[in-house]
This record gives structure tokens, C-alpha cells and sequence, in this order.
């Protein structure tokens, strides 16, 4: 069995958002208060969770993803590891690396094999004022913690951001060098809470290697398969860095990923404007087999890609925190 869609591209990653819930509010994901929350008992269990899981892997999926909201929040999030780390397959997560310093090293033993962590700036007040919480020295610690573990390689996400933190890119860059790590830079998508996203704000992929070029030289590595960052080894190498182009160069043609929300609907695509709903059969006493269709059936109804730019487009209605990274 596999998780083929209309335009034969096969589906093999499976992205798990444990809990909508986080501890940071950043501008651009969710609004400073007023989130509405899913409702408790919506959220799947662990042994949901373990039961989609091991349906999708029955499907042909062989890299399982966590996220949130914030998947560390998540109480159990080591046994949620352990648990899918069972089935055989890759397990990760990407995190914001708060309370990764006492979590890291459990995480590892627990089966998880890779953490890209998300940091936007390496200026304390400015991430104070990014994400509505003075947390950066936790981060920092947490990124520490999982390279003491063994997590390698260490991927570093920031969303590039106009008069945010656009003057910072090649310090991000020298800081993820420095300590081994690999950064990532992700043109900003309009998946925020308030609906503000625009244009001008995102800085393009185009700009951002502009930026890092006046510092540094860059060799593009080739062969990105189905990740959706291009690669460029930073002065010769062994650093490198990646660029997610999400908005301009999108990556939909190759995207090989499904998502399951923490109150349990499959989603096919980040920017879906439908999903559907896992629950009644897990809750209603239906077969692995009614699990298989539906996941299956969302992937079939799988839009070619996410049309942002186009006249017709439509922001989806949940935020950020709500669909996982
Ligand atoms: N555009 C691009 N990336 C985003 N992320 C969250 N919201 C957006 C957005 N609007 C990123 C986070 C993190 C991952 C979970 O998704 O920075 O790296
Ligand atoms: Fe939390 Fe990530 Fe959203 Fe920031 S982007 S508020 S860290 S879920």
C-alpha cells in the first residue's frame, strides 16, 4: 500500500502535531492572547496517536515528524517518542527548543533521532518582543542540551523577517557554523493568527542569498530530493546553509507530506481549506482499515500546490500553532 496522489507524487512523511498549545507567542504564528484553544478532550490520545501512526506506516510512511504548537509542552511527550520510535521508523521533531536542555538527552534515549530547533534572532530583546517572552537563554540552553546528546545533524529554523531580524541572517549563519549546527532560513507564509501576512514583509529566497554573499561564499549543494530546502556549503564547507523558499520557489511539485492535527484531521497540505476527521472512528470503534481510508482518501483529494500569490487564494482558518510546522 502507498499514499499516492493524483499527480503521482508518493506520500512517506507523516507530521504529527501533539498539542496546539505553546509556550511562546511569536508575531508572526499566533496573536498575543485570545488563542482559541482546541477543546481538551479533542486532543488525540497517545494511544491515538500511536494508532494513526502505525496505520500511516502501514501506508508506506517512513519518516514521522512532531510538532506543535509546541510538541515539548506535550507532558508526555518521551513516551509519545518511545511509543512511535517502535514502529521502526525515523522519528523528529522540531521544536523551539524551551525545555529542551532537561528533555534533550531523555528525547535521544527514547528513540528520536533528529531536533530541528527554531530560533529567529540571537538578540534577547528583540526575540523578547518576536515571540511576547523573554525566553532566549532557555532556547540557547536547549540547543546545547541537544548537541551534548548526540542530535546531529542540527538543523536551526528562522523565519526571515523585513526590518525584523533581515540584518541578522549572516550572524545566525556564523552562530549555526560556529557550533556545528546547519541554519535554515524560511520565507514567511500567511499562516498568522491575525491575518496580517504580506508580501513586502517576507524577504525572498533571492534576497536573503543576496545578504549572505556579501559575507560569505556560497557553493550550492545539489540533489534536495524531497526536503524542501536548497543547500549551499558556507566558505568551501563543512558548514552549509538552507534556504526554504516556501513562497517563491514553492516546493509543492515534490511535497511528500501529510499532517494530522493534534484534535486528530488529516491535512494534505499546509494551506488546506478542508480536512478531514479522524475522530469518529477512533472514537466510534472503527477499523484500522476506516483509518487507512480516510488518510488515504485525503491524500487523493491533494491540490497540486498551495496557489499563495494566485487571485483565488484563501488564507486557511487555523493558524500556525493550530495545523504543525
Ligand atoms: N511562515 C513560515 N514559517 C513559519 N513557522 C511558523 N509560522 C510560519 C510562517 N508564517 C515556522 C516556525 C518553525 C516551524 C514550526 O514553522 O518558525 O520553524
Ligand atoms: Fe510557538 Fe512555533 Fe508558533 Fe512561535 S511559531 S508561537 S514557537 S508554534
Amino acid at each position: 500500500m502507498s499514499l499516492v496522489d493524483d499527480f503521482g507524487r508518493v506520500h512517506r512523511d507523516l507530521r504529527i502535531s501533539l498539542t496546539d498549545k505553546c509556550s511562546l507567542r511569536c508575531t508572526y504564528c499566533m496573536p498575543a492572547e485570545g488563542v482559541p484553544w482546541l477543546e481538551r478532550d479533542g486532543i488525540l490520545t497517545t494511544d491515538e496517536i500511536e494508532r494513526v501512526a502505525r496505520v500511516c506506516v502501514g501506508l508506506g510512511v517512513t519518516e514521522i515528524r512532531l510538532t506543535g504548537g509546541e510538541p515539548l509542552i506535550r507532558r508526555d511527550v518521551v513516551d509519545v517518542v518511545a511509543r512511535l520510535a517502535a514502529l521502526g521508523r525515523h522519528v523528529s521533531m522540531t521544536t523551539n527548543g524551551i525545555r529542551l536542555a532537561e528533555l534533550a538527552a531523555p528525547l535521544r534515549d527514547a528513540g528520536l533521532a533528529r531536533v530541528n530547533v527554531s530560533i529567529d534572532t540571537l538578540d534577547r530583546d528583540r526575540f523578547a518582543r518576536l515571540t511576547r517572552r523573554d525566553r532566549l537563554p532557555e532556547v540557547l540552553a536547549g540547543i546545547d542540551a541537544a548537541l551534548a546528546a548526540g542530535f546531529e545533524p542540527l538543523k536551526l529554523n528562522a523565519v526571515a523577517m523585513r526590518g525584523v531580524n533581515d540584518d541578522e541572517l549572516v550572524d545566525l549563519v556564523e552562530f549555526a557554523v560556529g557550533i556545528g549546527a546547519q541554519m535554515r532560513f524560511i520565507e514567511q507564509m500567511p499562516l498568522d493568527a491575525g491575518h496580517t501576512w504580506d508580501r513586502g514583509a517576507m524577504v525572498p529566497a533571492d534576497e536573503i542569498l543576496r545578504r549572505l554573499r556579501h559575507r560569505f561564499e556560497l557553493t550550492p549543494v545539489g540533489g534536495r530530493g524531497s526536503s524542501p530546502a536548497d543547500t549551499w556549503l558556507v566558505d568551501g564547507g563543512p558548514g552549509s546553509v538552507g534556504v526554504i523558499a516556501s513562497v517563491t520557489a514553492p516546493f509543492c511539485a515534490a511535497c511528500d507530506r501529510i499532517r494530522v492535527t493534534a484534535d486528530g484531521h488529516v491535512r494534505n497540505c499546509l494551506f488546506a481549506r478542508e480536512e478531514s476527521d479522524l475522530v469518529p472512528v477512533l472514537r466510534g470503534g472503527g477499523s484500522d482499515d476506516d483509518l487507512a481510508a480516510i488518510v488515504t482518501g485525503s491524500v487523493a483529494a491533494k491540490k497540486a500546490g498551495h496557489g499563495i500569490g494566485s487571485p483565488g487564494f484563501v488564507q486557511p482558518d487555523r493558524p500556525m500553532s493550530a495545523i504543525g510546522g
